[in-house]
């Protein structure tokens, strides 16, 4: 039986494989002739990332930060902590940052600053999805997967206090749900 807390599929399993696909082609593309260096953000990203550098042609090197942003379970306040850094430096590399979800751009604000203070070769931005409606503050986003509309989502890296990262596909929570955690 389906957990009751999980209402429509938003994006099938299938649908996010070929749009990971089609990003790496693309990826590969814009750095043919360089090397990336992956920074994935912990923990949403894991599976995007994981699926992602399967589709990629160039070298590529992988690290991973860990932040979190104050808040209550369905919003961020735009106050990043670092809870991991990363292991290695970023100086003179091809940064592509590696995203689950942009929804106000806050922790993606915070994280682009913090990274560029460390003086890398350029730095990118590739995020599974964006919610565009929900933006308080500009960010760059080079690739993108898919566009939700505002609601909460979960699956494929998405949780809702921790759970249903495992989820192959992307689902929108029910409306109980979100009442519930907030
Ligand atoms: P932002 O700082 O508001 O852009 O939020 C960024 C982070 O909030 C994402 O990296 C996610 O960890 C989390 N987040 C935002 N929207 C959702 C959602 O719909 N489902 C699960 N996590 C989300
Ligand atoms: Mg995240």
């Amino acid at each position: 039986m389906r957990d009751p807390n999980i209402g429509e599929i938003l994006i099938q399993a299938d649908e996010l494989q070929a749009r990971i696909a089609d990003l790496g082609v693309e990826i590969s593309r814009d750095y043919e002739g360089r090397e990336i260096l992956i920074v994935c953000v912990l923990k949403g990203a894991v599976l995007f990332v994981a699926d992602l550098m399967r589709q990629l042609t160039v070298p590529c090197e992988v690290d991973f930060m860990a932040v979190s942003s104050y808040g209550s379970a369905t919003r961020s306040s735009g106050v990043v902590r670092i809870l991991k850094d990363l292991d290695g430096s970023i100086e003179g590399k091809n940064v592509l940052i590696v995203e689950d979800i942009i929804d106000s751009g806050l922790t993606l604000q915070y994280l682009m600053r913090n990274l560029r203070s460390r003086g890398p070769a350029s730095i990118e931005v590739c995020s599974l999805l964006t919610k565009p409606s929900r933006r308080e503050v500009e960010v760059p986003i080079r690739y993108t997967g898919f566009e939700l509309p505002d609601r909460y989502a979960v699956g494929y890296g998405l949780d809702l206090a921790q759970r249903y990262r495992n989820l192959p596909y992307v689902a929108a929570l029910t409306d109980a749900a979100i009442a519930a955690a907030s």
